[in-house]
């Protein structure tokens, strides 16, 4: 078990398992907290596909070596988080956009995917099966990670014939724990995508391709990079796993979901609440001059939740942005996770009841 300083960490299947008793939920960062169950459904060759899934411990699976997922990276991810209400019941956010992610995902890869009914009802099983180590109040979340993966052997380049959907899910906290404002660096070197590429859909293999920048970035003292545009260098498309706002007065500015960047659900919902509290949003190129020329620069994802950017630096160059007390991004952060953990009304209809 090795613990990294912002509270990410690896551990393999074997790790000592705790119970929720020995966490402690105050010290919860984003890192895997082993659960007791999974969920596993099959696509297979000759049998029907994806069509009874069953729970079963949580630990590690067995693959063929010559799998698509291993040597081609044939898998898609998800991450969508349940939280719990002060009543003790759980909700989860937006399930059936991940569904509908996983699903244009898989037809990308050439794979079958789940249908959303059946999406949902694994999160659902997942959660509830796991319930005793959803946070309390306050705490964090649970975060529920579902996988599709092609598990049969190809050793020439081609579609796999099985396919294998797992869900696990995962007590967290904050992702960047101890870092309440990020210290972005713009990525000169590599890109994250390309047009035509997979950079839109979540793809296994857009994550690794980010760890090089992102680990020479921490090296410096950054907490994460910005990766500009590959046709010119001139744009943001994103950070190595979350999207970018811009906000000058009353205008919130994302790059537009044209296959370059995650359709995040997170960013989706902040243009909707945005939207609602009157700002008025743009989904369109945003320059890094642009960016750097804020009022505030934000990020939006699952894991990240809604977290200031405190500072870019371009070229050499640190922009710094104040600390905004009650500024929007405060204020978009308050409206989203306050439906989420349903302290504040639901009237999107984005929550779903366990
Ligand atoms: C998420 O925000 O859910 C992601 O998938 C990002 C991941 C690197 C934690």
């Amino acid at each position: 078990w090795r613990s990294s300083p912002d509270g990410h960490s690896t551990t393999n299947g074997n790790a000592e398992k705790k119970q929720p008793a020995d966490v402690n939920w105050d010290e919860l960062g984003f890192s895997l907290t082993p659960t007791d169950y999974m969920y596993v459904m099959r696509c297979g060759s000759g049998e029907s596909c994806f069509s009874e899934g069953t729970l079963l411990p949580f630990g590690n699976i067995e693959m063929n070596p010559c799998s698509t997922i291993l040597n081609y990276g044939q898998g898609l991810f998800e991450g969508l988080k349940a939280y719990r209400k002060e009543d003790g019941k759980l909700l989860l956010f937006r399930p059936e956009q991940n569904a509908l992610r996983m699903i244009a995902g898989a037809d990308r890869l050439c794979m079958p995917s789940p249908a959303v009914e059946q999406f949902i009802d694994a999160v659902k099983q997942t959660v509830l099966a796991n319930e005793r180590w959803v946070p309390p109040v306050g705490k964090g979340s649970m975060y529920v990670r579902p996988l599709l993966m092609g598990t049969s052997a190809s050793l020439g380049l081609g579609p796999a014939s099985e396919y294998t959907f797992l869900v696990y899910a995962s007590p967290v906290g904050i992702y960047h724990k101890g870092h309440a404002t990020l210290n972005l660096v713009v990525e000169e070197e590599h890109h994250r995508a390309i047009p035509g590429g997979t950079g839109g859909v979540k793809t296994v293999a857009n994550y690794s391709p980010v760890l090089k920048a992102l680990t020479r970035a921490k090296a410096k003292g950054f907490s994460d990079v910005l990766f500009s545009d590959a046709a010119t260098g001139k744009y943001v498309d994103e950070a190595s796993a979350c999207n970018l706002f811009a906000v000058k007065g009353m205008v919130i500015s994302t790059p537009p979901d044209h296959g370059t960047i995650l359709p995040g659900i997170t960013r989706k919902s902040i243009l909707e609440i945005a939207l609602a509290l009157g700002y008025q949003v743009e989904e369109r190129q945003v320059s890094i001059e642009e960016m750097l020329d804020a009022d505030e620069v934000f990020c939006t994802g699952t894991a990240v939740v809604v977290t200031p950017v405190g500072s870019i630096t371009y070229k050499g160059k640190r922009t710094e942005y104040g600390a905004k007390v009650d500024g929007v991004c405060q204020k978009l952060h308050t409206r989203l996770t306050g439906i989420q953990t349903g302290q504040i009304e639901d009237t999107m209809g984005w929550t779903v009841a366990l």
